[in-house]
C-alpha cells in the first residue's frame, strides 16, 4: 500500500472501546515520532507516554474536559 493510500485510510479515534492498546503499537508509533523528520535531527521536543489514571485526570481537567483524555489506555503529550 502507497503512503497516499494510507493517509486516505487515516480516521481520527475520538470513543475508545476500553481495551488496553498492545505494547507493540505503542513501540511502532513511538519509532515513528523517533523517526520523524527535526531538521539536522534536533528532535526538539519530548514525548511523554502516559497511563497513570490520576495523571490524565489532572490533564483533562486543563484540556477542556475532553473525555478522550482519560478513557485512552495511553495519552501521548509532546
Ligand atoms: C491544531 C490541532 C489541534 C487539535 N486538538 C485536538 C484536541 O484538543 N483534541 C482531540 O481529540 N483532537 C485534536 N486534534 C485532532 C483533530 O481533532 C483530528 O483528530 C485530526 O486532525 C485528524 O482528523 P482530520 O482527518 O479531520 O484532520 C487537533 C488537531 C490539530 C491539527
Amino acid at each position: 500500500m502507497d503512503y497516499i493510500n494510507l493517509l486516505n485510510k487515516r480516521y481520527a479515534t475520538k470513543a475508545m472501546n476500553g481495551r488496553v492498546a498492545p505494547q507493540e503499537k505503542i513501540d511502532n508509533i513511538l519509532e515513528a515520532i523517533r523517526l520523524a523528520p527535526t531538521s539536522s535531527g534536533l528532535q526538539p521536543f519530548e514525548v511523554f507516554v502516559i497511563t497513570d489514571k490520576e495523571v490524565k485526570s489532572k490533564i483533562q481537567e486543563i484540556a477542556w474536559k475532553q473525555s478522550q483524555v482519560t478513557s485512552c489506555s495511553h495519552l501521548f503529550v509532546i
